[in-house]
């Protein structure tokens, strides 16, 4: 076998074992979300960007020219994780307000009282694009350390015209996928939520749109009310932008409904669902991005992720890292939160940050899977079975990642 269009080849060999969610379907939902092939004594040969192909050692044709190897011996290789929802572009730390709710101060209070976001907001203002952007490349690194070769990263510490667009230039530039989160939080400069939206909508959304590829909103008590929220979407959508929602984190205040009236890509957190928000997000093509890392995190219910899967759903995870509700890069910690919190399998925790992710990204076909024709992103675990992604808590199980058909310097 010979690469026909005479690019760099890589070639993975002596893998324990390569586990990728089955099929080529997008997203994948109810059973299907468990359905993972395992191949042992495996390979996998990318040719330039992308995956030329998969299989048993045994079955490996013989390559001709130059082909550059890398030992998987001891290895498994997943597709590389997915990170569908992080808040990437900040400036300083919630080390004081940790440390706070340690001793027993709620998120909300913390928030209602001026601190919270928007104390991460004067932070960001004050850090500058040149900070901002290397903050973002740090936390990009951490991210890959912990297997993570696409992330997606939002906007909303700046709440800014200025701020707002350094973050999501700060985010495209280290190769994130920029959300606009112009309706975090509402500044001290407005008097309130509805002036501030009169701002965003009308001096940011156009130059924020030319860059992000999705707006985000928080619709909770004490941010962004349904009829806010549905404003800003509304407008958000005019633009082309995709549609993402925090919702139902701490109350239910309509946003699965709203979510599926607009037609939005996503409603995130879900730990306060019900059961008939649970029904109508399983009917409805809108995902559910789950996020167990912020409920630990806040020491929150976990999200009904069995009920949300057993309805039809199409579930996804991520780590929400940010520095307040969840300081946590690792998308391998997420799985085990799945596994042992959740009620996911292992396989079904796996297509939620992978295949279910990339959906929520609007990047299903080239990102998620180990298969041909796909984007040549791998993480290569050091463990007899793939499945200890889950199994291995707070493990530190990666041993490389191959980003786009090219090992990635870890760091
Ligand atoms: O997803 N809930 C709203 N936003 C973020 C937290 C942001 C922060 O606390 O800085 C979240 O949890
Ligand atoms: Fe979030």
């Amino acid at each position: 076998m010979s690469s026909t269009r005479g690019e760099r080849r890589l070639l993975v060999r002596d893998l324990v074992q390569l586990a990728t969610p089955a099929g080529n379907a997008a997203p994948l939902r109810g059973r299907a979300l468990g359905d993972v092939d395992v191949v042992e004594d495996a390979y996998v040969l990318c040719a330039g960007r992308l995956v030329e192909a998969v299989g048993r050692m045994r079955d490996l044709p013989r390559l001709e020219g130059e082909i550059e190897e890398v030992d998987g011996r001891g290895l498994c290789a997943i597709p590389g994780l997915v990170d569908c929802h992080t808040h990437t572009c900040f400036a300083g730390d919630r080390l004081e307000e940790f440390a706070l709710r340690a001793g027993g101060a709620s998120y909300e209070e913390l928030h209602a009282a001026g601190g919270g976001i928007m104390s991460t907001v004067r932070a960001t203002r004050a850090a500058g694009e040149l900070a901002l952007a290397e903050a973002v490349r740090k936390h990009r690194g951490w991210m890959l350390r912990a297997g993570t070769t696409t992330f997606e990263a939002k906007s909303g510490y700046g709440l800014d015209l200025e701020t707002e667009l350094a973050s999501l230039r700060a985010v495209k530039a280290a190769g994130g996928v920029p959300t606009w989160l112009g309706a975090h939080a509402v500044p001290p400069e407005f008097d309130d939520a509805d002036a501030y939206l009169d701002f965003a909508l009308a001096e940011v959304l156009p130059a924020a749109a030319e860059i992000a590829e999705a707006a985000d909103v928080f619709l909770e008590r004490g941010a962004f009310d349904v009829a806010q929220a549905r404003r800003y979407l509304a407008a958000c959508a005019g633009t082309g932008l995709g549609l993402r929602l925090h919702g139902d984190q701490f109350t239910e205040q309509g946003a699965v409904p709203l979510a599926i009236e607009l037609g939005a890509r996503s409603v995130d957190h879900l730990e306060a669902t019900g059961r008939e928000g649970v029904a109508a997000l399983g009917k409805s093509d809108v995902a559910g991005v789950l996020l167990p890392a912020s409920a630990l995190f806040l020491g929150r219910p976990m999200p009904q992720a069995r009920a949300f899967v057993d309805e039809g759903a199409i579930v996804a995870l991520a780590t929400d890292f940010n520095p307040g509700s969840a300081f946590c890069e690792s998308l391998p910690l997420v799985c085990s939160l799945a596994a042992t919190q959740l009620g996911l399998s292992p396989a079904e925790a796996l297509a939620a940050c992978t295949v279910n992710a990339a959906h929520v990204l609007a990047r299903s076909d080239q990102r998620g899977r180990l298969a041909p024709g796909y984007d040549a992103d791998v993480t290569l675990l050091e463990a007899p079975d793939w499945r200890y992604l889950a199994y291995h808590l707070g493990g530190n199980l990666v041993a490389g990642v191959i980003l786009q058909g090219q090992p990635a310097e870890l760091g």
